[in-house]
């Protein structure tokens, strides 16, 4: 299917005020592949102007030109962003500045507070400060008591902004989340406070609302009188790769299910919002949260599966299994997948299963959601055995959208075959390569929170998945069944759905 490759302006659409970002945690892996490509990206596309500024934060001694040097050499080599050129890259990097100290450090601070200073005079930057941290958490309560401290936390002249983008994950369960909240909210108001989840600027994500709401067609049908289920898979082929050590703290459900995974339930599930502000959207999937059914030990039992995988091969390559990986406790019991059934008690939703999967070293690379209506009330055709209508929504690798449907096979017999209408980003659109992190630095440096977790979205996600570590972590001597690579998880997660009659859709 064709689209309309016509766009107004910048995919970024607008350049950013002048400004200083100062990026904590600087050294640091996410920075390099994510955060410092992402704004390389908006500089070359004219999103941030010419009055810009980039201070790294970190622990580690290095000079400035080293951090320029090496920004530079990983982003050739890991830039999600495409190619880098050379000399676009040498304009962007003589904005890039440097501050070593450690994140407990009140000294430190009131350095930074100069250079600060300092930048702003010489090139003219105006107050307008966004601290990223993209530090590992346990260090964001200091930073952010830190920046209080220093007066950090303040805007630096009536008319500037100040503003904070903090990274998952938000806590590692709702009591943390809920302290983290309280230290965050002690020296900075909700508005200025930007939390990520970077699935939610996938285009494909944002589509979502666009296909629901801007479109006549599907909203009548997305409701319980038309929907028999739907499934939600994050699967990657990938193991935990050199994060063992972070995995063992973290397992799949606070991983993918806490955040990426409840956060696409939450825009599957949710109702129109009144407009399409931040206000506005996140109050709606702040209900949506709200509405699903709280599981309790039985519900647990019944509805939620976990996994590991198990040493294998991984096409001809041999895969180590997850407790062999570095890092990793031999008698881990870590989840690297998670399958589970979810009921949202509302009008719109209620008695339709939403079943969601993610897992590591799964048998595709592939997040799709799948929208399964009820089949026609009655079938008036000899062959009765047609296969449900589905709606497809991939959201990644091959961004685009299908919708299956039974047709009349050519031929004298009335025999019915089940198609497939495709719809597919790159043939529709063309090729566009745009991060998600570029996405969400623009939003904040705008002002735009429409894409950010609020403070309360992300305790209610915790509130839901509590209950299930409470009782894996109460269930000290059970085993965690162990996958093979290159599968789609245990085989409890098949029966899962075989329980009520279905099965899951392998992207
Ligand atoms: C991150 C998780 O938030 O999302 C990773 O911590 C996971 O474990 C990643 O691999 C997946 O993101 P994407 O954009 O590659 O699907």
């Amino acid at each position: 299917m064709a689209g309309d490759t016509g766009r107004s302006g910048s995919v970024y659409g607008g350049v950013a005020e002048p400004c200083t970002v100062v990026l904590f945690g600087a050294s640091g892996d996410l920075a390099k592949r994510k955060v410092i490509p992402a704004m390389y990206d908006l500089a070359t596309h004219n999103a941030l102007g010419s009055r810009y500024a980039i201070v790294g934060f970190a622990r580690t001694p290095m000079s400035e030109e080293s951090f320029r040097t090496t920004l530079g050499e990983a982003a050739k080599t890991i830039s999600e962003v495409g190619p880098i050129d050379p000399k676009q890259w040498d304009n962007f990097a003589s904005n890039l500045f440097y501050c070593q100290g450690d994140y407990a450090n009140q000294e430190a601070y009131a350095q930074l507070a100069k250079r600060l200073a300092e930048l702003e005079s010489s090139k003219n930057l105006g107050g307008n400060r966004l601290f990223y941290l993209s530090t590992p958490p346990e260090v964001y309560p200091d930073i952010v008591e830190q920046l209080g401290r220093a007066g950090l936390n303040r805007p630096a002249s009536p008319r500037s902004w100040m503003r904070m983008i903090i990274e998952k994950p938000f806590g590692r369960d709702l009591a943390s989340a809920k302290d983290l909240n309280q230290i965050v909210l002690n020296v900075l108001d909700e508005r200025q406070v930007y939390r990520i989840d970077h699935y939610l600027a996938k285009d494909t994500v944002q589509n979502l609302l666009v296909l629901r709401f801007g479109n006549g067609i599907f909203e009548p049908l997305w409701n319980r009188n038309y929907v028999d289920h739907v499934q939600i898979t994050a699967s990657e082929t990938l193991g935990v790769e050199r994060r063992g050590g972070f995995y063992e703290t973290a397992g799949a459900l606070r991983d993918m299910i806490q955040s990426h995974v409840l956060q696409l339930t939450s825009l599957v599930a949710v109702e129109p919002p009144a407009s399409f502000d931040a206000t506005a959207v996140r109050n709606e999937k702040l209900k949506v949260l709200q509405s699903i059914r709280p599981f309790n030990l039985e519900m647990v039992a019944q509805s939620v599966v976990r996994g590991q995988y198990a040493p294998g091969k991984f096409g001809d390559k041999p895969a180590l299994g997850y407790r062999e990986e570095p890092g990793v406790n031999p008698a881990s019991k870590t989840e690297t997948f998670v399958s589970g059934k979810l009921l949202i008690d509302n009008w719109r939703w209620a008695g339709v299963p939403f079943y969601i999967r993610t897992g590591k070293r799964l048998a595709k690379r592939s997040t799709e959601i799948m929208i399964q209506f009820r089949r026609a009330p009655h079938i008036v055709f000899r062959e009765r055995d047609i296969e449900p209508n589905r709606l497809v929504l991939n959201i990644q690798p091959d961004e685009g959208i299908s919708v299956s449907f039974g047709a009349k096979r050519p031929g004298t017999e009335m025999s019915i075959g089940n198609v497939t209408m495709n719809f597919s980003y790159r043939e529709g659109f063309g090729e566009a390569t745009r991060s998600a992190y570029a996405t969400l630095v623009n939003d904040c440096l705008r002002g735009d929170a429409t894409l950010f977790d609020r403070g309360d979205t992300v305790e209610a996600a915790w509130s839901l998945v509590d209950p299930i570590l409470d009782v894996w972590s109460a269930a000290r001597s059970a085993t965690v069944p162990q996958y093979p690579a290159g599968s789609w998880g245990p085989r409890e997660s098949d029966l899962l759905l075989e329980r009520d009659g279905r099965r899951w859709y392998n992207p």
